[in-house]
């Protein structure tokens, strides 16, 4: 299959969500409950809870962590016509939160945060050296001891998303992805399953992966 340039990419995204709201993406959650179980138990709120939403499209995630008294919080999407609706929903508050419209392939991070959140997006890295550029982006973005929470399709998940093929994963192989990219740089703290159920009653298997940021 032939790999989808930068370009193509965004223009993709940018389509997907000048078309449709929110609620009528299979990946929409009207409430987070996963990613916002995880962080809050490796992230409590407070002094230096700082989060990078990764591929956070319009998710109601950054809503959430606000309202908890997160902060700083960044939004990182390829798409900022996501990025745009998702500022309209939260009004005044979109100022408290840093909007960084890139590709996560091609994104040098201006400083480091203590969680890394991805839902969804790692997953539609097919080429390897994606995959690199996204580690890298990930371990220089990431304080020592900060952590990484990533979900994917499951390898029992579906094949492709929005149009688009996937590599799915369990735990032990993002890992391993991970640690044959950049050796060293991640723990594997934990990884579970999540079953999705889409706005129209579809049933889609995750796996979410906790990584730590090691201190070298
Ligand atoms: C399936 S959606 C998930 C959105 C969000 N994380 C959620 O859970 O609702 C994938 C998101 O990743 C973004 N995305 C895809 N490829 C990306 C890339 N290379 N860099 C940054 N964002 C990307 C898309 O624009 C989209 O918002």
């Amino acid at each position: 299959m032939a790999e989808r340039q930068p370009a193509e990419r965004a223009r993709h995204w940018r389509d997907v969500y000048s078309a449709r709201e929110e609620a009528a993406f299979t990946w929409f959650e009207a409430r987070p409950q996963v990613s916002l179980d995880l962080i809050e138990h490796y992230l409590p709120p407070g002094e230096g809870a700082t989060v990078i939403d990764v591929g956070g499209g319009t998710s109601r995630l950054v809503d959430a962590l606000l309202e908890r008294g997160y902060g700083p919080v960044a939004v990182l999407d390829i798409a900022p016509t996501a990025l745009d609706a998702t500022q309209r929903r939260l009004g005044p508050d979109a100022d408290a939160v840093t909007w960084i419209a890139a590709d996560i392939t091609g994104w040098d991070p201006p400083g480091q945060w203590a969680l890394w959140h991805d839902r969804a997006v790692f997953h539609f890295l097919t080429a390897e050296r994606d995959r690199a550029a996204y580690v890298a982006a990930m371990a220089a973005a990431l304080r020592p001891g900060g952590h990484a929470i990533v979900a994917t399709f499951a390898e029992d998940g579906p094949e492709t998303c929005s149009g688009l093929p996937v590599c799915r994963y369990a735990p032990a192989s993002l890992f391993a992805t991970v640690e044959r990219i950049s050796p060293g740089a991640f723990r594997l703290v934990e990884g579970r399953r999540h079953v999705h159920v889409t706005p129209k009653g579809n049933r889609q298997s995750f796996q979410v992966t906790v990584l730590e940021r090691q201190r070298k």
